[in-house]
């Protein structure tokens, strides 16, 4: 079996960082969302992996995904010339993957427990497609499957009527019938070509698709908060491991301090991690926070936020529910008369006290 992962699309709801950083590159518990996509391929077995990537995140992500070595995966690219939809994804691959079936999985999906029992079951058992659901509040926001028993009567994209509250999880395996009916799928009414479509165009060829409803924890990190929740979930999943220097300070619980990292005269309460060669002087970081490599935080507190590489926080107190992109810089400001001064990019947000 292979893979296929869809790392193209345009992530407006998570601007102004995806500007310059393509989402599935955007760190949880400091690691980018793609290597959990490919780690939990390569613990199915999968070692040939497709990564479709859009023309303006290719180069990001080859250069901080490489040749797939790593995870003891060969990978190839694909560009995607524009965000046509998911069933356009499937398409652009079609060469590449050949007749093999594969597991199509959503570069910026996380989910507990991986897909390695669903591989299984579909070399075992030989259905036609395979899809996992999961209850969500706001089936709105996805596409639903509606069941009838362990059937599937139709599934509806981005529903506006409430239909069923099962909304298709980002992670899809096909076999080779997947090519006819992406083939025959017509531009949605947001004018992508839908993979939720396809597999309807499946199910009406009679083609068995088989349910699987999900029961663990699932991330789908399209929104800020849905980025910070998928930072909280894995960080509790983290062990303590310290192997910066800790001198004069309180390291509580789950942390991990990454080699290099200094943590001087502060507190540190996990579950949080501390990035390779970060600097955290006089201040306090809090639980569910991910301080990416080369942060400084000085005389400052923080907590339930995501600090990407070489971001930096001084003099403020408190920090909370953000995310600070790559080399962005939080400070007390001394000057008078006393303000807000900022240099904030397009379409950015600041909440202030
Ligand atoms: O997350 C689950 C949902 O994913 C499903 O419930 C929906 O049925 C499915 O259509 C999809 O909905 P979204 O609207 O959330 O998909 P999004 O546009 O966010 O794209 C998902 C990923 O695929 C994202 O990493 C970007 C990438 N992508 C997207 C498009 C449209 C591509 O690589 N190329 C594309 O053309």
């Amino acid at each position: 079996m292979r893979g296929l992962v869809a790392a193209g699309g345009h992530a407006t709801r998570l601007r102004p960082l995806t500007y310059s950083l393509p989402k599935q590159l955007i760190s949880v518990a400091n690691k980018p969302i793609i290597f959990y996509v490919l780690e939990d391929l390569a613990s199915a077995g999968i070692t040939d992996v497709v990564v479709v990537v859009g023309p303006h995140s290719a180069d990001a992500i080859r250069e901080t995904v490489g040749d797939g070595s790593r995870f003891g995966q060969k990978i190839t690219y694909i560009v995607q010339g524009a965000a046509r939809g998911l069933a356009d994804v499937v398409l652009v691959a079609e060469e590449a993957l050949g007749d093999e079936p594969f597991v199509f999985y959503l570069g910026d999906n996380v989910l507990e427990g991986g897909v390695r029992y669903l591989v299984e079951e579909f070399e075992r058992e030989k259905p036609n497609a395979s899809i996992l659901l999961t209850k969500v509040e706001h089936p709105e926001a996805f596409g639903v499957a509606v069941l009838e028993g362990d059937r599937i009567v139709r599934l509806v994209e981005k529903p506006k009527d409430f239909q069923s509250d099962l909304a298709l999880m980002g992670v899809y395996l096909f076999d080779s019938n997947v090519w006819e009916s992406a083939k025959q799928v017509e531009p949605s009414f947001r004018g992508e070509l839908e993979i939720t479509d396809t597999i309807q165009q499946m199910i009406d060829r009679g083609l068995t698709v088989r349910p699987h409803v999900h029961e663990g924890w699932w991330l789908d990190t399209g929104k800020k908060d849905d980025m910070l929740e998928a930072n909280r979930t894995i960080l509790e999943t983290l062990e303590r491991s310290i192997e910066g220097e800790t001198d004069e300070s309180t390291i509580e619980g789950r942390v991990v301090v990454e080699s290099g990292a200094r943590i001087v005269r502060s507190q540190v309460r996990g579950p949080a991690i501390i990035g390779a060669g970060a600097l955290i002087t006089d201040s306090y970081v809090g639980p569910y926070s991910a301080i990416g490599d080369r942060c400084v935080i000085e005389d400052a507190e923080v907590e339930h936020s995501i600090l990407l590489d070489e971001a930096k926080i001084t003099g403020v107190r408190r920090v909370t529910d953000s995310i600070l992109g790559r080399g962005a810089h939080v400070s007390r400001d001394e000057g008078t008369p006393r303000a807000y001064r900022l240099m904030i990019g397009d379409l950015s947000s600041v909440g202030v006290v």
